[in-house]
């Protein structure tokens, strides 16, 4: 055993005494994309660039950046470019070195190290929860991450590393939420809590897409999610829901211990194209290299 070979394993063990073994992470990306068409129809929803990568890109960075190395992501017919995206190119990469594009060869070489990626897909599009239900095998017994690759997070600690901690501290499964003004509560799954601590919750009650009348809060789930695996059980037993279809909310009202913890960060829905567009231009800003030119291309516009 060489000596990287040896710290990894003294790593490992350390863990497994400790009972810190790294989670796998779920990230559906079956769907069919509806609220983006056309621009959806031969592309994935997961493939839209947010202003230099692909959405899906943003999510995986978070996992990895959470000490996640195993990621399952659930697919369906026309996403095939997903995994084009996380392969390795050789003629690519090859072209890239003969032309002494040394930074972009880089980039495209560190994408496909990211982390292990596996892929499963799902048959039919039943709905979230139906989708996560698809990872049963591959997660095991274990508590394990979902990552909806709608939202994209900023903050100091990961969103994913902050749920990961919580869910170690409470031995519970823990969601990340927000609070949204009335008139979006209608687009998420919103808890009833009663506080524990700063910003933690004790979910009493889970609902997806409440009518404004019928919301138990305005705190909404954000698509980050540590669950326990008998999580998978409840899915068997949900029936279609909100929309007509098999929700992740609907098995999770059913787990015996939630606990929700309001993010400590900036979060991005882009899974509308308002917002998408509005994230990609904030995030093309932070780009110091090409901001001014932005910013004069905007005030041309207003002019
Ligand atoms: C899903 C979840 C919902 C959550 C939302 C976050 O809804 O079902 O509970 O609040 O993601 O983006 P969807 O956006 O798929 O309708």
């Amino acid at each position: 055993m060489n000596k990287r070979n040896r710290l990894e394993y003294l790593i490992l063990l350390s863990n497994k005494i400790e009972g810190f073994f790294s989670m796998k992470c779920v990230i559906p990306a079956a769907g069919l994309g509806t609220r983006f068409l056309p621009i959806t129809k031969a592309q994935p929803k997961e493939m839209l660039p947010v202003y230099d990568r692909p959405t899906i890109q943003f999510v995986i960075e978070e996992a990895v950046a959470s000490g996640i190395d195993d990621v399952l992501i659930v697919t369906s017919k026309d996403k095939r470019s997903i995994e084009d995206h996380f392969d390795r190119s050789c003629e690519l990469e090859k072209n890239l070195e003969e032309h002494g594009k040394f930074d972009l060869l880089k980039t495209v070489e560190e994408m496909s190290d990211l982390a292990d990626i596996f892929y499963i897909r799902q048959k039919k599009q039943k709905g979230l929860g139906d989708a996560i239900y698809c990872a049963k095998k591959h997660v095991g017994d274990e508590p394990f991450v979902v990552m909806l690759g709608d939202i994209v997070t900023k903050s100091d600690v990961p969103c994913t590393k902050q749920l990961i901690d919580l869910s170690k501290r409470y031995n519970s499964s823990v969601i990340a939420v927000e609070k949204v003004p009335d008139e979006k509560v209608e687009r998420y799954g919103i808890i009833d809590g009663t506080m524990v601590s700063d910003d933690i919750y004790k979910v009493n009650a889970l609902v997806e897409k409440p009518k404004i009348s019928e919301k138990p809060s305005n705190l909404a789930i954000m698509g980050r999610y540590v669950l326990y695996p008998e999580l998978f059980d409840y899915i068997e037993d949900t029936e279609p829901g909100a929309g007509g279809e098999i929700q992740l909310t609907d098995a999770m009202a059913k787990l015996s211990s939630v606990y929700a913890s309001v993010f400590n960060g900036r979060s991005y829905d882009i899974g509308n194209k308002i917002d998408w567009l509005k994230t990609s231009l904030e995030f093309a800003l932070t780009d110091m290299e090409h901001k001014d030119e932005i910013l004069d291309y905007i005030h041309e516009l207003i002019k």
